[in-house]
């Protein structure tokens, strides 16, 4: 082969190597996207209960002149209206949160501001929800992914127990380790050991596409495996089978900013 006809393929080979990128990217993005899919109908639920109770809490205050009749219906609008604002932001920052660049956030945020999206669908799926957070668990994270890994954890966990059960968040400092870790725990079906290898490799998966044709493309702890190896973090899972499973994430610890940093978005 000539020098030329080298430097040709080298040139090819760089141009497919960045193509390959973009569109890795691109996946993720695309399943930060469609893993809403999971939660857009309660969310609509939602919403609606909110509208409802918007609605009847200003008919009641037309109805009713007496100061204290009115106060209560304010009262009742003011909460209906700071819930729904809550959803959109975290809607909202989640649908943004598409920058490349990380930085310093306290993991317990990143976990509330997912909760906020998730609550009304653990509530109708029967799922109970625990939360222990060490606030002075930081990491450097790009927020956007992290939230995208613990939403598809999150709906994993509650798609594994389709009767109900408890949902255990927990924000850690591991100060032996020097990492700073999330722990997201389910009591539903577990994984048998010969499949848990599996888990992680692109379109395992033992789901079916529901009759919206959500889920079960087997992307998601693909994608949450790339998103951690990029963070310098670790993913594990434990399982045990009709007990439940329980995945940690990793991340090297840093120390708290001088200056508090915002919310994610
Ligand atoms: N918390 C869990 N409990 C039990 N099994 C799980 C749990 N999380 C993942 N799994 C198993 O791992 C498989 C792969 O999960 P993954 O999130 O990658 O894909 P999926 O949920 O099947 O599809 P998608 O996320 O694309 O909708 C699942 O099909 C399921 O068998
Ligand atoms: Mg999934």
């Amino acid at each position: 082969m000539s020098s030329g006809e080298l430097e040709q393929l080298r040139r090819e080979n760089q141009e497919l190597r960045s193509v390959l990128v973009e569109m890795r990217t691109q996946l993720i993005q695309a399943q930060k996207m469609t893993s809403v899919g999971a939660i857009a109908s309660s969310i609509t639920h939602e919403f609606n209960n909110i509208l409802t109770t918007v609605i009847n809490y200003a008919k009641m205050g037309l109805r009713h002149k007496d100061a204290a009749t009115r106060d209560k219906a304010f009262d009742r609008i003011l909460a209906a209206g700071q819930r729904a604002g809550r959803i959109t932001t975290g809607m909202l920052s989640y649908a943004r949160g598409r920058q490349a660049h990380r930085e310093a956030f306290r993991l317990s945020q990143l976990v509330e501001d997912v909760l906020v999206l998730v609550e009304k669908d653990l509530q109708v799926h029967r799922v109970r929800l625990e939360s222990q957070f060490d606030q002075d668990a930081w990491a450097s994270v790009n927020a956007g992914q992290i939230q995208q890994v613990l939403l598809n954890l999150v709906v994993n966990a509650r798609q594994a127990m389709p009767n109900g059960g408890t949902l255990q968040l927990a924000v850690i400092v591991n100060r032996e380790a020097g990492t700073s870790e999330i722990m997201v725990r389910d009591t539903g079906a577990g994984i048998p050991a010969d499949k848990l290898p599996k888990i992680f490799e692109s379109f395992y998966t033992t789901k079916t596409p529901d009759e919206q044709g959500q889920g079960g493309t087997g992307l998601g702890l693909a994608l949450c495996k790339e998103i951690i190896d990029s963070h310098q973090g670790r993913i594990r899972v434990e399982s045990v089978v009709g007990r439940g499973t329980t995945f940690t994430l990793r991340f090297p610890s840093i120390a708290a900013p001088l200056a508090p940093v915002q919310r994610a978005g």
